[in-house]
Formats: C-alpha cells, sequence, structure tokens
C-alpha cells in the first residue's frame, strides 16, 4: 500500500499511543509460563505481538483477546506441549530471540522461523550463550552465521555466567528465559544498560531477579504466579509524534501515558538536549514500569551528538531522530550505532538513502550517521523497505517537507503502530 503525504501546521491534540510492544510481547510469554490467568490491559494488537500470540496458542497455551485486553491462561513454568506445528514469529526479532531462551530448556523440541528480515537476523548471539547453558539449537549456516529456520531439542541446562558482547535486551532476555530453567544463579554483565522490562515484569510475576551495577543475578524460583499486567503506550511509537510536534509549526501535543523507563527515554534526553519544550507530566509507576504523560511544542532545535550508553535507551528511534536532526540548525553526528544494520532493515543505510531523497545533506559512517541539518526537507518518493521505522519516519519527515512525499509498502506499520496514520489524521 502506498501512501500521500502532504506538509502539516498547527498540528494539536492530547491522545495515547497504542501499547509498548516489548511489554506486550512480555506479557504474553511471561504470562503463559506463570500459575494462573494473566489479564493484560492496553495489550498492542501489533502484528508482532499477534505472532507471539499465535506462537504460544501453538504452545498449548489458551489465549483469548478482547480489543485491546488479552487474557493468558498461563500453565506453570513446565505447562508448555511440544507444538504441533513450526513456531513462526513473522517480523519479530523479540519473539524470537526470547522463545528460544524461553524453549531451549523444555522437555520438547521445536522449529522456529519468521518472514524473510527474520531470516537474515543473526541467531549466533542467542545461541553462543545458550549452547553455554546446555542448549541445542541448530539452524541454517551461511558465512558461518547461525539464521533462521532453527531448532530446538529441548535439554537439561546449567547456570553460567556471561558478559554480553554486544548490548542487547533481547540476547539478556533469551538468557534471563533459560535461567529459569537451569539449576543454580545465572550472571548476566552488560556493557551497557539495555531496556530491563524482563526483568521488571518478571519480578513482578515473582521471580528473584536482582541488579547490582552492571551485573543482573538471576536467581532459580519454583513458580511464577499470574497477575493483571497494565501495558503504557509505547515510547517507540510516542517518539514519532514527539518529534513531529517539536518541528512542525505552531504545534502543542500532549502524548498520554506513555511508559518512561529510565531505559528507554534517550528520545527525551536527546531531543531536550537538541533545544526541544518537551514536559512531562502525571508521573506513576504501573506494574514496575515509569509511565508519564508527554508535551511536546514546536521549538527551534540545534544539532548534537549522539553516542556512547546513550544508544541502546534509544536504538529504535535513531531513524526518527535522523529526521529532527535534519531539521536543526548544525550537524548532528550519531556514534556507536553499528547494531542499527541488524535491525529489521539495515538501518543506517536506509535512512540515509531515503533521507538522502529528500534533499537531506546525510552521510552514512561505518557506525552511523552525519547530518547536516538546517537545509529543509523536500517530498520525494521513498520506500520502506518493509521496515515499520522507517516508514513512518518518513512519514513524519513529510509533514515538514516541501511538497507530497509517497512512502510505497506502508502495510508493515501495522507490525507495531496499527492505524498510525489516523493518528496523524486527527492531529
Ligand atoms: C527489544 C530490544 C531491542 C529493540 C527491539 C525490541 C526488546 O533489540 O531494538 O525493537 O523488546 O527486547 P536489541 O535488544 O537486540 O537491541
Amino acid at each position: 500500500m502506498n501512501k500521500t503525504i502532504k506538509s502539516k501546521e498547527n498540528l494539536k491534540g492530547s491522545f495515547s499511543v497504542p501499547g509498548d510492544k516489548s511489554i506486550s510481547d512480555r506479557a504474553v510469554m511471561f504470562g503463559s509460563i506463570a500459575n494462573g490467568t494473566t489479564t493484560v490491559h492496553g495489550f498492542l494488537t501489533g502484528e508482532d505481538c499477534l505472532s507471539t500470540i499465535s506462537c504460544f496458542k501453538k504452545l498449548g497455551i489458551d489465549i483469548k483477546v478482547d480489543g485491546t485486553d488479552v487474557t493468558v491462561q498461563g500453565k506453570g513454568l513446565h505447562g508448555l506441549s511440544a507444538p504441533k506445528k513450526i513456531l513462526d514469529v513473522g517480523n519479530s526479532g523479540t519473539t524470537m530471540r526470547l522463545i528460544s531462551g524461553l524453549l531451549c530448556g523444555q522437555n520438547f523440541n521445536c522449529t522456529i522461523t519468521g518472514d524473510a528480515s527474520i531470516q537474515k537476523r543473526p541467531m549466533g548471539r542467542v545461541n553462543i550463550p545458550l549452547s553455554e547453558m546446555g542448549a541445542k539449537i541448530n539452524g541454517r549456516n551461511e558465512d558461518g552465521k547461525l539464521l533462521a529456520p532453527i531448532s530446538i531439542t529441548g535439554s537439561s541446562l546449567k547456570s553460567i555466567n556471561y558478559t554480553l558482547p554486544v548490548a542487547s535486551a533481547q540476547v539478556k532476555s533469551a538468557i534471563i528465559l533459560a535461567s529459569l530453567y537451569a539449576e543454580g544463579t545465572t550472571v548476566i554483565i552488560e556493557p551497557e544498560a539495555t531496556r530491563n522490562h524482563t526483568e521488571i515484569m518478571l519480578n513482578y510475576l515473582g521471580a528473584n531477579i536482582e541488579h547490582n551495577g552492571t551485573e543482573i543475578i538471576c536467581h532459580p524460583v519454583k513458580e511464577l504466579y499470574g497477575k493483571e499486567i497494565f501495558v503504557p503506550g509505547d515510547i517507540s511509537s510516542a517518539a514519532y509524534f514527539m518529534v513531529a510536534g517539536a518541528i512542525c509549526e505552531n504545534s502543542q501535543i500532549t502524548i498520554e501515558n506513555v511508559g518512561i523507563n529510565p531505559t528507554r527515554t534517550g528520545i527525551i534526553t536527546v531531543l531536550e538536549n537538541m533545544g526541544a519544550d518537551i514536559t512531562l507530566l502525571n508521573k506513576k509507576v504501573v506494574c514496575g514500569e515509569e509511565t508519564a504523560d508527554i508535551c511536546v511544542k514546536t521549538s527551534r532545535l540545534k544539532g548534537t551528538v549522539i553516542e556512547g550508553d546513550i544508544i541502546p535507551k534509544l536504538i529504535d528511534e535513531i531513524p526518527v531522530i535522523a529526521v529532527a536532526a535534519a531539521m536543526a540548525d548544525d550537524t548532528t553526528i550519531i556514534k556507536d550505532a553499528q547494531e542499527l544494520k541488524v535491525k529489521e532493515s539495515n538501518r543506517i543505510k536506509t535512512v540515509v538513502c531515503e533521507l538522502k531523497k529528500m534533499g537531506v545533506d546525510i552521510e552514512e559512517t561505518d557506525d552511523g550517521m552525519i547530518i547536516n541539518g538546517g537545509k529543509g526537507i523536500s517530498g520525494a518518493v521513498c520506500e520502506s523497505y518493509d521496515d515499520h521505522r522507517i516508514a513512518m519516519s518518513i512519514a513524519i519527515a513529510a509533514l515538514v517537507a516541501n511538497g507530497e512525499t509517497t512512502i510505497t509498502d506502508t502495510q508493515c506499520i501495522d507490525i507495531s503502530f496499527p492505524n498510525f496514520f489516523k493518528f496523524i489524521e486527527r492531529m
């Protein structure tokens, strides 16, 4: 589906964005291995999370979806059953990596696959620590890299002490889930803090995971217990409107009830450093996760340097941050972001290529990009590369472009943000 977008000013309104994708995925997975019912409110019904539901149904879990309420009849840590079919994670890297960790310690075997993008994304990063724990994972081998489809032979696991070579919440979470089935205490050391929704939600359901500096210590537990989970709005979805509110003339937007877990708020820090007028109101803590209403007003932005340990805190927002940088005075440099190359698309290449088509002075580097901002954005015909975050970032650039922008293959937006264009129209 192609979408044509014209520039807009005077964006106004208060609204909430759909539920957090990382938290929605985890609610289904962890609810399935908890004892009793988990009721999830504000669930994201995007395609990635629906793929997670489909996988756990195949693993014998009864899951009912009613709007954004989801009821999971958990069967306890040892209640999953052997799937009769291949588990298909669709486009969801989170589902792929996390269920690999969860399934390698079961007493059955399974095969997991996903779409064309998933079949290119590295699985060695989870296989290495999980194999050290005793997991048996085989898969396609291309140039020495382990890729999906993968097959897992359920095995008994032992605990490990593991230093993550890359800052990845997906890898960390896969190890934490495997540790629930391993004898002894597993310790994971992170090079930089990554999103900690797994630790927060598992502890909320009865796990015993401690944080000590850069160490995550996973003590064994006998059971998890089903509970009610309220999912906040996804800051990664709110990010598009935060940037739109800052760069479109005469705008003022409030995005209500957004998750502001400090491991995810790099976008707020960076936009504030760039001079954006952002206010957080109505702060709360719900099910262990911090939330707030985020108010953004049109602001004159200036370039900045984004590097180091803030990168994992804004990894999914870099495409839309590049759009803000294109509208900012001076130069923005993004470094240490080589992880972008192994996302749904190679986001260093795809962001640079599409923003170049829109007349932005932007250059690819080995670990990020350099954007010489303040020179305006022009309408163009752009591709999504079937990457939801690229499609939505181009849509935000289109709001401030001279002339019309057409984006091809926008259906991928349903992966994380169903009805995205209706939100834009409503503003
Ligand atoms: C996610 C972690 C991040 C992020 C992804 C969701 C998660 O990936 O890019 O969209 O839910 O754990 P990495 O941890 O591999 O960087």
